[in-house]
């Protein structure tokens, strides 16, 4: 299975994926990064992990149908069957849904709906919740409110701030290959 790994950040859920992938643990392949921050530190990874970025900011396309047609030639020349967001942070448009229609995923790092939208650990945690989580869910042109696919919760450790990040970001990087590997393979059974 093909997929495009859209990121603008650190990068540390593709460089999971990738891994997953080395050591045969999700069967997929990781066509193209696509990133809207062209020195996004994911760019970095893709490099080392030798896979093709597409480093293309939205600000140099008169309009977002033109900046997302763009994306698209180039996700249909590499092959791509899937988009997974991890970290990328734009919401998506109708040129791009309508193109990949029910083939966009997302992670979020809270139980949605709670805390959709930017900062999701520090709304968690300044609300005082004992249990936040993470969800994998299909995106929609909303904000983080797709119909949700897989979630897990992780457990707030009290006054620890960066360790209950630390958990999260791992329950992430787990989370998201295990239910790529079982979309993927309901998707080939399928065909
Ligand atoms: C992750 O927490 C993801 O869920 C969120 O942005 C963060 C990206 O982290 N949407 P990374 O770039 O994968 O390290």
């Amino acid at each position: 299975t093909n997929i495009a790994v859209f990121a603008s950040e650190s990068g540390s859920n593709f460089q999971a994926l990738h891994e997953a992938i080395q050591c045969g643990e999700l069967n997929a392949r990781i066509a193209l990064v696509v990133t809207d921050k062209p020195h996004a530190f994911v760019v970095q990874r893709a490099d080392k992990a030798g896979i093709p970025v597409l480093a293309i900011s939205p600000k140099d396309y008169p309009t977002k149908a033109e900046y997302e047609a763009f994306i698209t030639t180039e996700l249909k020349r590499h092959e791509v069957e899937w988009i997974v967001l991890a970290g990328y942070m734009r919401l998506i448009g109708p040129t791009l849904l309508s193109e990949f229609k029910g083939q966009i995923l997302n992670i979020h790092p809270s139980l949605l709906p709670a805390f959709p939208g930017k900062d999701a650990i520090g709304q968690a945690l300044s609300h005082g919740v004992k249990v936040t989580g993470v969800t994998v869910h299909y995106v929609d042109e909303g904000m983080d409110t797709g119909p949700i696919i897989a979630q897990q919760a992780v457990e707030v450790i009290e006054g620890d701030r960066e360790l209950t990040e630390k958990a999260i970001h791992e329950a992430e990087h787990t989370l998201y290959k295990n239910t790529l590997n079982k979309l993927f393979s309901k998707s080939l059974a399928k065909r």
